[in-house]
């Protein structure tokens, strides 16, 4: 954490007061802390606290009392290397999940383009309502990180989950996400991603539905943690911002081969996110094809198997990971495929799972290795799959 900018949002809980607690974990560990502070925290705990602690004056409303000076919440949102907004009250949920940015600790989230960590305290049944549920799972899907509450007795007495977790757990999962953040560098990585388009004619191609996001998460994440990432993507409408990422864009089966033999040579790894088409069509006409009376039939050839060619080029000390997208025998099929393509492990989503697969923001994946491991995670935004996938990526590559 030396060294670590981090941007604290206190919101009215009577958890607030647990907020002290962070700020000397944080600062103990060599943090700089920025407290940003809602109207209503303020009558759980003073700024006065909070500035004491952290050697900076606590920002908390849009100007300065009566000078004119502006607090700059994109400046701040920019400044931070992590945002963490603990404890975070129901209201607060619900406003970074829709984007009313009443507040200086909203705007300052809608701006800050670091991780963002989430400790929720309230009451178990305020937790517990759809609502609260609801804007946790929107929040988490925008790739926030959001540390769940303990269960315990609450300040209305009652026992049950809504505790805001402890502060010393709160800054070890924020300083362990810091320490595996550049576990990747020095390393390449290579991914595919989104469909591929088969050309029938001029205006016509078999494509599929996948969107790219999932590969385009795992490059984010790679890049994050310090990976130069070979980004292959078919054609999709995503942009990617990183600057360690390098796009190739392709848009059939066989350019994408050609581009990813050409990479994996270098590469520590290669991720096959890809949906690629299996069959194009034997003729692609010149011209657009004319509507007639006839049965029309279109002659399909096999394209090359991506992952099962990296398979075969594969050194020893090279990784391939594949993904499977099943319908029925899901883990005996996500094995064999992982044997005939000599993956190292593959990834597999269901097309069963409500909030999983091919367009949502979502995914719940299992991960089966070739040592016969067997690891199976909860519903997750597509970064934080990225994330359990990358942490299985690292630990295969023994980093
Ligand atoms: N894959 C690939 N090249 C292909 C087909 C698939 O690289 N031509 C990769 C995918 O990116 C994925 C894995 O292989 O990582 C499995 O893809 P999938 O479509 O599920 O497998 P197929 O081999 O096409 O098998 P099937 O269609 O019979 O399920």
């Amino acid at each position: 954490m030396k060294g670590k900018k981090i941007v604290l949002g206190i919101t009215g809980s009577i958890a607030a007061y647990k907020a002290a607690y962070l700020v000397r974990a944080f600062i103990k560990k060599g943090a700089e802390v920025q407290v940003v502070m809602t109207p209503s925290a303020k009558e759980f705990i003073t700024p006065v606290t909070m500035s004491a602690l952290t050697g900076k004056p606590v920002v908390s409303e849009f100007f300065a009392a009566n000078d004119g000076t502006w607090h700059s919440h994109v400046d701040l949102g920019l400044w931070a290397d992590a945002m963490v907004i603990a404890p975070a009250s129901a209201n607060t949920l619900g406003k970074m999940a829709h984007g009313v940015a009443d507040n200086m600790l909203v705007t300052c989230y809608l701006s800050c383009k670091a991780p963002v960590f989430i400790a929720p305290a309230m009451d178990l049944d305020m937790f517990a309502h759809p609502s609260t549920q609801r804007n946790l799972e929107l929040l988490r899907s925008y790739g926030n990180h959001i540390i769940e509450p303990a269960e315990g007795e609450l300040a209305s007495h009652l026992q049950g989950k809504g505790r805001m977790e402890e502060p010393d757990r709160i800054v070890e999962i924020v300083s362990s996400f810091f320490a595996s953040e550049q576990r990747l560098q020095k390393k390449k990585i290579v991914i595919t991603a989104g469909p591929t388009y088969e050309k029938i004619d001029p205006v016509r191609f078999i494509g599929n539905y996948s969107s790219g996001k999932m590969g385009f998460a795992l490059a984010e994440v790679c890049a994050e943690r310090g990976a130069e990432v070979e980004l292959v993507a078919g054609p999709v409408s995503l942009k990617t911002v990183h600057p360690a990422i390098r796009r190739t864009n392709v848009e059939s089966a066989q350019e994408m081969y050609d581009a990813v033999i050409r990479l994996y040579p270098d590469a520590d790894a290669a991720i096959m996110c890809a949906a690629v088409a299996d069959y194009r069509p034997q003729e692609r006409a010149e011209k657009k094809i004319k509507r007639n009376t006839d049965d029309m039939t279109l002659t399909l050839v096999p394209n090359p198997d991506i992952a099962a060619a990296l398979g075969k080029i594969k050194r020893p000390e090279q990784l391939l990971v594949g993904f499977a997208l099943e319908t029925d025998n899901e883990e005996q099929n996500a094995l064999s495929k992982m044997q005939r393509k000599n993956l190292d492990f593959i990834v597999l989503n269901s097309l069963q799972e409500p909030g999983a697969g091919f367009r949502c923001d979502t995914n719940r994946i299992t991960i089966l290795s070739r040592d016969g491991e067997k690891q199976t995670f909860g519903l997750k935004s597509k970064k934080e799959v990225a994330g359990d996938i990358v942490d299985k990526l690292i630990e295969k590559l023994h980093l």
